[in-house]
């Protein structure tokens, strides 16, 4: 049994005292004891030590104590193990040198043996688990199948990913054949992140926002619903789309326990949208952890109050800066503790 189980009452839709708390990227940069580590230890080192991973993922916790864990990773690991060449350079972020743009590059790509080549990730959960001792549950993640697919088209980040929407606009087979090897990919990763001890896996669509509303049908959510379908007997699913608003309505009539929601959409129209029933997880807009102590806490009260403090899971819209001070971001988790006394 989990001691703090807000987390686990607001992915069931039950009533709770005041909502749960946790930030994505929580495990990261803000941190002085993160950049110690990452001074050390190059990037994919860190994800592939489970030690590492672990206290990685723990650091948070010890410091700011958000109501759950994330697995530190990323969710560049699942093309690395399907035979995608990544690497991640200081400042430019993922780099992949040969990306895959034709149908023969397609087939090279396979779906691997997850135990074989993601076995790390599966130690990583393990040691993290020993590590919370049941303190609070702990979330695994994967990219969504566009959004890992955008990294593997294009190449490198990018403000459009023209290059990956141009390969699903002019050769729809190859794109449709390369999202599905992700797909499956993905659904056996995250079943052995659930038997390894996983209590919810959140899917990060953080590219969905670029696609329409018709094309994102096609290109992400079909495949997103395929994961939440195959999962949800066995875990909770939070679905986070950046920028995917329009996408509310369907996310809301799927199994998936929650939806993600960005900033740019109220807490009115996000409740509007995803009809009303299902738990909602976010949106503080991530700059605004720059504003002054008692503003982040005044915002944050009123956040809860759009929502409600029932169906909702306090967090970020979208990943937190790495250049916000750390009793900024423990502002964000206290007011939360704070709601309602
Ligand atoms: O939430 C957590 O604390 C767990 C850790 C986590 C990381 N990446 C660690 C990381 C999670 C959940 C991710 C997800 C991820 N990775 C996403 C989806 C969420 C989002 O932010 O949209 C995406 C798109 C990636 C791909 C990725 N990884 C990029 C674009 C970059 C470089 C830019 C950046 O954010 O730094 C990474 C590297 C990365 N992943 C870092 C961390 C802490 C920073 C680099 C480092 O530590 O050296």
């Amino acid at each position: 049994m989990i001691k703090n189980d807000l987390f686990l009452k607001a992915l069931k839709g039950e009533t709770v005292q005041r909502p749960p708390v946790w930030m994505m990227r929580q495990a990261g940069r803000y941190l002085p004891e993160f950049r110690a580590l990452r001074d050390k230890y190059d990037f994919f080192t860190r994800c592939e030590t489970p030690e590492l991973a672990a206290e990685i993922t723990v650091q948070p916790i010890r410091r700011i104590a958000p109501d759950a864990a994330i697995l530190f990773s990323d969710i560049l690991v699942v093309p690395r193990a399907m035979g995608i060449h990544v690497e991640l350079k200081d400042n430019l972020g993922p780099i992949i040198p040969n990306p895959i743009r034709t149908m023969e590059q397609v087939n090279q790509v396979f779906v691997p043996d997850v135990n074989e080549t993601l076995g790390y990730v599966f130690d990583a959960v393990k040691l993290t688990k020993e590590m919370l001792n049941d303190e609070v549950p702990l979330i695994g993640f994967a990219g969504s199948p566009w959004t890992i697919f955008c990294y593997a088209v294009e190449g490198k980040g990018s403000k459009s990913f023209d290059t990956a929407k141009g390969l699903c606009f002019s050769n729809p087979v190859a794109a449709h054949t390369l999202l599905q090897k992700i797909t499956d990919t993905t659904i056996l990763y995250l079943k052995e992140k659930v038997k390894s001890g996983v209590n919810a896996v959140q899917i990060f669509d953080s590219w969905g926002g670029m696609l329409s509303p018709v094309d994102y049908q096609e290109f992400s959510w079909k495949y997103i619903n395929q994961i939440v379908e195959a999962l949800e007997e066995v875990t909770p699913v939070i679905v986070f789309g950046k920028g995917c608003w329009f996408a509310l309505n369907d996310m809301g009539k799927s199994k998936a326990s929650a939806l993600g929601v960005d900033w740019t959409c109220s807490a009115r129209n996000a409740r509007y949208l995803s009809g009303g029933n299902i738990t909602l997880q976010g949106n503080f807009d991530p700059s605004r952890l720059l504003s002054p102590i008692p503003t982040i806490k005044k915002m944050v009260h009123e956040m809860i109050d759009e929502f409600g403090k029932d169906k909702y899971i306090v967090n970020l819209g979208h990943g937190i800066l790495p250049n916000i001070p750390v009793d900024h971001a423990k502002a964000f988790i206290d007011a939360v503790k704070e709601y309602g006394q």
